[in-house]
């Protein structure tokens, strides 16, 4: 038994805030320092009522309208977020809840920026395992809410939205290769150091990050990890027709592009139009994709991703 994804789909808030938006409302900073720096012309922003588990409903209707099934099919629901709506219970309970459906199983994936590729990774072993048979691996994040608008080292560089998958028992692959990696040792490079304690928060509720030391470690690992999944799954590196990493940097996407060998017109990219949205990249940039007819059924697809923890991974796909 294999694991196929059958739908795509995502949602981003209404509000786009452009470089120059974020000038205007006094972040000392420049639409030219943003976008040669990191790419990113613009991101949209949640509205203060819309939580992950909004975002993720709309993103997962639309997944499921894509594969045309039904929730009450779906035995497995696998939410990737950092930016949860409540300390608990999960976003993927709030998720079923506001999806109508009941007994299935389903919890959230911490795993930062890597969290899309941990939820798809998990939700393959479901399925392979004869467990599971439809699942929907959801990344959804309203990163707008852990920035501090003071740091113009990072509230430029982030946004919120969400993506989903119906990935479902098939069998034929599917999902070809998957590999999972975390060093905790680097745990303050990336990082929102606080916490609730008898309704104070204890440390800090922003997120902190040492840019260059970020850089450096994703280019890296974004290069080994796919190199092994390809190694996993015997596929050379020509025979990838998508790569669709983690959106965080285009400088970081050109790296990753160069030392796989590929152009860039293979590399999906949506860092310029929806910043760093996190867990949420990943399926944000599949669907993008997928629905501007640029992936097509058949297609190998490398997916990949990096964050805090740190963590890293990548998927290799049959579509
Ligand atoms: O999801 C995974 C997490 N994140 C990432 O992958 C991000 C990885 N890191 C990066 O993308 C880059 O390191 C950044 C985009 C965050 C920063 O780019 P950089 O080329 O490493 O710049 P820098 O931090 O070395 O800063 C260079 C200068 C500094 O000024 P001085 O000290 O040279 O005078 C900063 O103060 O740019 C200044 N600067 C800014 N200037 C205008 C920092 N942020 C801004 C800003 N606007 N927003």
């Amino acid at each position: 038994m294999y694991a196929r994804i059958t739908g795509t789909g995502s949602y981003l808030p209404p509000q786009a805030v452009t470089n120059h938006d974020l000038v205007a409302r006094g972040i000392d900073t420049s639409d030219e320092w943003i976008v040669e720096r990191t790419g990113i012309r613009q991101r949209h922003i949640a509205d203060e009522r819309q939580s992950a588990s909004d975002l993720a409903l709309e993103a997962s209707r639309a997944a499921l309208g894509c594969a045309g099934i039904a929730p009450e099919k779906v035995d497995l629901i696998v939410v990737a977020t950092s930016t949860p709506d409540y300390i608990f219970p999960s976003t993927a309970c709030l998720l079923q809840d506001k999806l109508g459906i009941k007994g299935c199983a389903a919890f959230d994936v911490q795993a930062v920026c890597s969290g899309f590729a941990y939820a798809m990774a998990i939700a393959e072993k479901f399925i392979r395992s004869g467990s599971h048979r439809c699942a929907l691996v959801v990344g959804a994040e309203v990163f707008s809410r852990i920035l501090d608008w003071n740091d113009r080292a990072t509230c430029v560089l982030f946004g919120d939205g969400a993506g989903a998958v119906v990935l479902e028992a098939a069998e034929t692959p599917g999902i070809l290769a998957s590999a999972l990696h975390a060093d905790g040792s680097y745990n303050e490079i990336l990082s929102v150091p606080g916490n609730v304690c008898g309704g104070r928060v204890i440390g800090s509720p922003f997120l902190q990050m040492d840019g260059q030391a970020v850089f450096k470690f994703a280019v890296r690992v974004l290069g080994d990890v796919a190199h092994e999944v390809l190694q996993h799954a015997h596929m050379p590196q020509e025979a990838v027709d998508w790569l669709i990493p983690h959106q965080a940097n285009i400088r970081i996407l050109q790296a990753t592009a160069k030392r796989l060998g590929l152009p860039m017109d293979k590399v999906i990219t949506t860092v310029d139009r929806h910043g760093n949205t996190s867990a949420a990249s990943i399926p944000l940039a599949l669907d993008v994709a997928v629905r501007d007819g640029r992936i097509k059924r058949g297609d190998n697809l490398l997916l990949e991703g990096v964050g805090g923890g740190f963590t890293w991974g990548a998927v290799l796909v049959k579509f």
